[in-house]
């Protein structure tokens, strides 16, 4: 039997689950947990690049918390945890900083675009947030990480940085992980608002979140961009047509979708029908995860439960690898 893949991957808590998350990330992390050895921790660590208030922070990793477990991550199969429960990793992270030069951190997209987006805050965990990134990844000596786009110039950091602890040590001891997608297999779920994807930094209407109420969704649907209507038999859709029915192939009966699909195809399609249709769709589709968000978040006992379950299990592999580390380094034993 080919031994599991150890996976890791990093969920940075801002922001709400919406349909795009869970159809993109979320829908790889499920499947990945039946079949990897998968870390998934919530990335508090980072987020302390931006200052965060004391509360605003638990109540974000709650929030995520919740989330994840209410839209199926299981901490039976896989480890879940927050990243500041490891603090091996920040030991790890010194040491991989000590190899990382300012030149080429300096050079990351993300850091020239934070720089520029808050000038006033350019803090040296902004700097080195790829060398962060890179102990959370080689802590558990991960092969694979399920990564979006804008986070392959980290990960592709991470192989540096991984290779050049192997190189001056002359050890073989991390792994160089490799991007870990099942990006074609899934569906790219639009957004409301016309063009392009879900996603929440398009403005709050465009997205639907999985928390979002019944009326919530039924006003952001009835607000989608759409246009007048086809004006000959079987037209090509335009984008902001094509998205409304792609999100109706996604949450609606087949029938339902052929049913509207012919009545585009017969220029008698009325998009109020088809939005009032769609939103049902959408509320009937997320309501088991409101429910399950509601019972989740007033479970403080399971919470504490799930974290401190994760939390041992990640912490005893993170310390074999920093007791590794360390007698490599040629540091005392110390754990
Ligand atoms: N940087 C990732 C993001 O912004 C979050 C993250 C932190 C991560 N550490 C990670 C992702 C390790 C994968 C592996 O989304």
């Amino acid at each position: 039997m080919k031994h599991k893949d150890i996976v890791v991957s990093g969920i940075r808590p801002t922001g709400n689950l919406h349909l795009g998350n869970y159809f993109g990330a979320m829908k790889n992390f499920l499947k990945m947990q039946e079949t990897n050895e998968c870390n998934f921790f919530i990335a508090d660590y980072h987020s302390l690049t931006t200052h965060p208030k004391p509360g605003d922070l638990q109540g974000n990793v709650k929030q995520v918390l919740v989330e994840y477990l209410a839209a199926g991550l299981d901490p039976e199969k896989a480890t879940l945890y927050l990243q500041s429960d490891i603090p091996e990793t920040a030991e790890l992270y010194l040491f991989l900083n000590m190899n990382a030069y300012l030149g080429e951190l300096q050079k990351v997209t993300t850091f020239k675009e934070k720089a520029r987006k808050q000038p006033e805050n350019v803090n040296a965990g902004l700097l080195t947030y790829p060398t962060l990134m890179a102990a959370d990844i080689i802590i558990h000596r991960a092969t694979k990480v399920p990564v979006g786009k804008d986070q392959e110039q980290h990960l592709e950091m991470t192989r540096t940085f991984a290779r050049r602890f192997n190189r001056m040590y002359k050890v073989d001891y991390f792994p160089i992980p490799t991007a870990y997608n099942f990006g074609e297999q899934l569906v790219k779920i639009p957004g409301l608002d016309g063009s392009g994807k879900m996603g929440k930094s398009e403005g709050e209407g465009n997205a639907v979140f999985l928390v979002d109420d019944p009326k919530v969704i039924r006003k952001k649907v009835m607000r989608a961009v759409s246009d007048a209507g086809p004006t000959e038999m079987n037209q090509k859709k335009p984008e902001a047509i094509q998205n409304l029915f792609t999100l109706l192939e996604v949450v609606s009966k087949p029938d339902v979708v052929s049913y509207f699909d012919d009545q585009y195809n017969n220029c008698n399609i009325r998009y109020g029908d088809l939005k009032k249709q769609l939103a049902e769709d959408m509320i009937a589709y997320t309501e088991p995860f409101r429910e399950r968000i509601k019972e989740l978040d007033s479970n403080e006992e399971y919470l504490k439960k799930v974290m401190d379950m994760g939390a041992e299990k990640a912490r005893a592999s993170a310390q074999q690898t920093l007791r590794d580390c360390r007698e490599i380094i040629g540091f005392r034993k110390i754990y």
